[in-house]
C-alpha cells in the first residue's frame, strides 16, 4: 500500500500496474507475472480511460479512497474467465460411472440430495452443465434429487450466472441428451439468447466466494462433490495447498475433489487417492468395490474398469469436402482417445467402409453427391449401428435437415460454420462423439427441441437474388442446385460467361430440367423464375436492381479474372466458393463459405432467410 499512500507523488503506469499486480495476487490468489505486465497495462488503460481518462496518479487516488470495491474490479478485469458447458467429458463420465457409488452414500447417511459445490465456476456455465447432467441421469433414482452451488470471486460472473441466459450459440454445444427441452429461446431481438428453464434452475444457488475465505458462504454445509477446475494454474502451490487443505472439511467421507485436467495435486502434500486424472478423494479407500475405480496417476486409463466409452473411439469420417477432412484428421490425430481409421466422401462409399471395418463411431455431413447424409440414415440406420454425429454446414436450426437427421438416428449435430473456425469446434466434436456412448437410449427415444425450431423460409423473395456462375461444363452442377431449390424462390440468375451468342442453345439444354428463359425483360423481380444470363453482358444490370445484402452470389468452378474482378470491387452479402484446392486463391479472403457445390444451395437458403 505504500506506493499509493504517497501524496501528491506521481507515478507512471507502470508501476500502478506493478502495484495492481501485487494486490490482486495477495486477494486472489492468480499469479500475475512479469509476462502478464503488458496485458495488466492494456487493461488497466481502459479502465482509466471508463473512469473519465484518469492519469496514473489520479488512478491511484481513486484506488485509494475506494479500494474494496475497486480491489473488487480489478480482479474481475484481471482474472480470466474463460469457460464453456460440458468441458472436460472424462469429468462427467466418471461422475456417470461412479452414480450408483454416489447415490449409495447420500442414502446411507439419510439424505434425499446430491450436494455439488462448482467453485470458481465463472459464469456458470460448469453450474448448469453439472445441473442437466443429473436432472437427467438422476430419472433413474426418482427418490432423489440434487443441489449445486455456484461460486466465484468475481460478482459479475455470479451476475451472469444467477441469471442464466446465454447466447444462443453456446447453448448449441451442450449435447442433445442435455439440452433437451431445458433451454428457452428468446423472441423477437432476443432470439439470440436461450434462457435455461425452471426446472433445472432450481437446484442451483450462486454466491460470490473467495476460494480463501468460504467459511461465511459454506458455513456448516458438505459435499458429495465439489468441482473446483481451471483456476489452481494461476496460483502458487502453496496456495493451491492452503485452499485444498481447508476444502477437505466441506466433503462427505468418500467425497470427490475434482481439478481442472491439467492441474494436478500430485506435488501438494495433503494425503489424497487418487481415482483418476484430476479426481481425488481424500480418504483412504477402504475396500475394493467402492474403490473401484481408483486409480494412480499417469497410469493408463484402459486400467481401470471397462470405459462406457471405446478407447480409442475408432471412427469414421464421411464428408464430400477435401478440406473437411484434412481438418476431420487434424483433430483426431493428436487425441489419443480417437483413432480415425478411413474416411469416405459419400453414404455409398460410408457403406462400403462399414462392411469391412470395425467402426466405434462416425461423422457424418448432410450434404453430399451419390448417397447424401439423410439417405444414409434412412437406409442404414438401425439398432447396433455405430452412433453417428452430423458435422454438416447446414444450421442446427434448419428444421429440413438437422431435425430430420436426428429423427432417423443421429446422435447429435455440430454445426461446421466455415472452414476457418471448424478447429473451434474440436471440442464439440469430440465431446458430442463420446457423449454418444453415454446416452445410447437418445437416438431410441428422439423428441423434437422446440429450441432449435426455425424455418428457412425465404420473407418476400421478389426482392432478393440467387446468383449462380458457372462454366458450361458445371451444368449438371446447377441443375441439381436449382432442383434442390424448396418453396418460394427469389429469382435465380445463372451467369455463364463467355457464351453470349449460346444463351439460347444452353437455354434449350436446360429447360427441360426447369422452367427457365434467357434474360431479356427488365422485371427481374420475379419469385420462382430461373433466368440465363451472360456474365459480361448482364451483371451490372441485374446487380444495381437488388440490394447487395439481398444478393447471395455462388461460384461454381473456376472464377474467370473478370469475375474475381467483380466480386473484388462489387460487395455482394454473401460469396459462396467451391471447396476446390488449387484454385480461386485471389477471392477466397472475401468469400463468407468454401464448401462443396453441394452445400451451395441451403447455404443461400440460410442466409437469404436471415437477410432483410
Ligand atoms: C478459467 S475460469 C474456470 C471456470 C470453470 N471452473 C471451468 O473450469 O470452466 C476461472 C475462474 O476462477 C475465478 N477465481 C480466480 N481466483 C479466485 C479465487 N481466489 N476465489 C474464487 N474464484 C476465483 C475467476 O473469477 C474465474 O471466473
Amino acid at each position: 500500500l505504500n506506493l499509493i499512500k504517497k501524496k501528491d507523488h506521481l507515478y507512471s503506469i507502470e508501476q500502478v500496474a506493478a502495484y495492481v499486480s501485487d494486490i490482486v495476487t495477495k486477494e486472489s490468489g492468480n499469479v500475475l507475472g512479469d509476462n502478464q505486465q503488458s496485458m495488466v497495462i492494456n487493461r488497466l488503460k481502459k479502465r482509466m480511460i471508463d473512469l473519465g481518462d484518469l492519469s496514473a496518479s489520479e488512478y491511484c487516488d481513486y484506488l485509494n479512497q475506494n479500494f474494496k470495491p475497486e480491489l473488487a474490479q480489478l480482479v474481475s478485469l484481471l482474472t480470466t474467465h474463460h469457460t464453456f458447458f460440458f468441458r472436460e467429458f472424462c469429468h462427467f463420465e466418471f461422475l456417470l460411472k461412479n452414480l450408483e457409488d454416489i447415490v449409495r452414500r447420500v442414502r446411507e447417511r439419510g439424505d434425499k440430495k446430491i450436494k455439488v459445490l462448482s467453485a470458481a465456476c465463472s459464469r456458470g456455465q460448469e453450474v448448469y452443465s453439472l445441473a442437466m447432467f443429473f436432472y437427467y441421469h438422476l430419472q433413474e433414482y426418482p427418490d432423489l434429487s440434487f443441489e449445486i452451488i455456484g461460486t466465484d470471486i468475481d460478482p459479475e460472473s455470479i451476475k451472469v450466472a444467477s441469471n442464466g441466459v446465454y447466447p444462443y450459440n453456446e447453448i448449441k454445444s451442450i449435447p442433445s441428451a442435455y439440452i433437451t427441452n431445458n433451454w428457452q429461446r428468446g423472441t423477437g431481438e432476443i432470439s439470440r439468447f436461450a434462457k435455461v428453464k425452471t426446472h433445472i434452475k432450481k437446484h442451483c444457488t450462486f454466491s460470490v466466494m473467495n476460494l480463501f475465505k468460504p467459511e461465511s458462504i459454506l458455513g456448516s454445509q458438505k459435499f458429495d462433490v465439489i468441482f473446483c477446475r481451471n483456476v489452481f494454474i494461476y496460483f502458487e502451490i502453496a496456495d493451491v495447498e492452503k485452499i485444498v487443505l481447508n476444502f477437505k472439511k466441506y466433503l462427505y467421507p468418500q467425497g470427490l475433489f475434482i481439478t481442472g485436467l491439467s492441474e494436478s495435486l500430485k506435488s501438494i502434500s495433503v494425503e489424497k487417492t487418487t481415482l483418476a486424472p484430476s479426481i481425488y478423494t481424500f480418504d483412504k479407500q477402504k475396500d475394493e468395490t467402492s474403490a473401484h475405480n481408483a486409480i494412480v496417476e499417469n497410469v493408463n486409463p484402459k486400467a481401470s474398469t471397462p470405459s462406457l466409452v471405446p478407447s480409442p473411439i475408432r471412427l469414421l469420417a464421411v464428408d464430400d469436402s477435401p478440406s473437411v477432412l484434412k481438418l476431420l484428421e487434424k483433430i483426431f490425430s493428436d487425441d489419443p482417445a480417437f483413432d480415425l481409421i478411413g474416411t469416405a466422401s459419400n453414404g455409398l462409399e460410408a457403406e462400403v467402409f462399414l462392411r469391412a471395418h470395425k467402426v466405434d463411431a462416425m461423422t457424418l455431413d448432410i450434404h453430399m453427391p451419390e448417397m447424401d447424409g439423410l439417405e444414409y440414415l434412412k437406409k442404414n440406420f438401425k439398432p447396433g449401428h455405430p452412433p453417428v454425429l452430423i458435422v454438416s454446414s447446414a444450421s442446427r436450426e434448419d428444421t429440413r435437415y438437422a431435425q430430420q437427421t436426428l429423427r432417423h438416428g443421429a446422435c447429435d449435430f455440430v454445426e461446421k460454420p466455415a472452414l476457418n473456425n471448424l478447429l473451434e469446434r474440436a471440442d464439440e466434436i469430440k465431446n458430442k462423439l463420446k457423449m454418444s456412448f453415454l446416452n445410447k437410449t437418445i437416438a431410441k427415444s428422439f423428441k423434437k427441441e422446440s429450441l432449435f425450431d426455425v424455418d428457412f423460409k425465404i420473407q418476400q423473395p421478389e426482392t432478393k437474388a440467387r446468383f449462380l456462375v458457372a462454366s458450361f461444363s458445371d451444368k449438371e452442377k446447377v441443375i441439381k442446385t436449382c432442383q434442390s431449390m424448396k418453396g418460394d424462390q427469389p429469382p435465380v440468375f445463372i451467369f455463364f460467361e463467355g457464351n453470349s451468342n449460346f444463351l439460347s442453345l444452353i437455354n434449350e439444354e436446360l429447360s427441360p430440367c426447369f422452367f427457365n428463359e434467357i434474360l431479356l425483360q427488365q422485371e427481374f423481380h420475379q419469385k420462382n423464375k430461373i433466368f440465363i444470363c451472360d456474365l459480361k453482358e448482364d451483371f451490372q444490370r441485374v446487380y444495381q436492381s437488388f440490394k447487395p445484402s439481398q444478393i447471395s452470389l455462388s461460384v461454381f468452378g473456376i472464377a474467370s479474372k473478370a469475375l474475381s474482378s467483380i466480386i473484388l470491387t462489387q460487395s455482394v452479402g454473401q460469396v459462396l466458393l467451391e471447396d476446390l484446392e488449387s484454385i480461386n486463391k485471389d477471392i477466397k479472403l472475401v468469400a463468407n463459405d468454401i464448401f462443396p457445390w453441394t452445400s451451395f444451395e441451403h447455404l443461400a437458403t440460410e442466409y437469404l432467410a436471415k437477410a432483410d
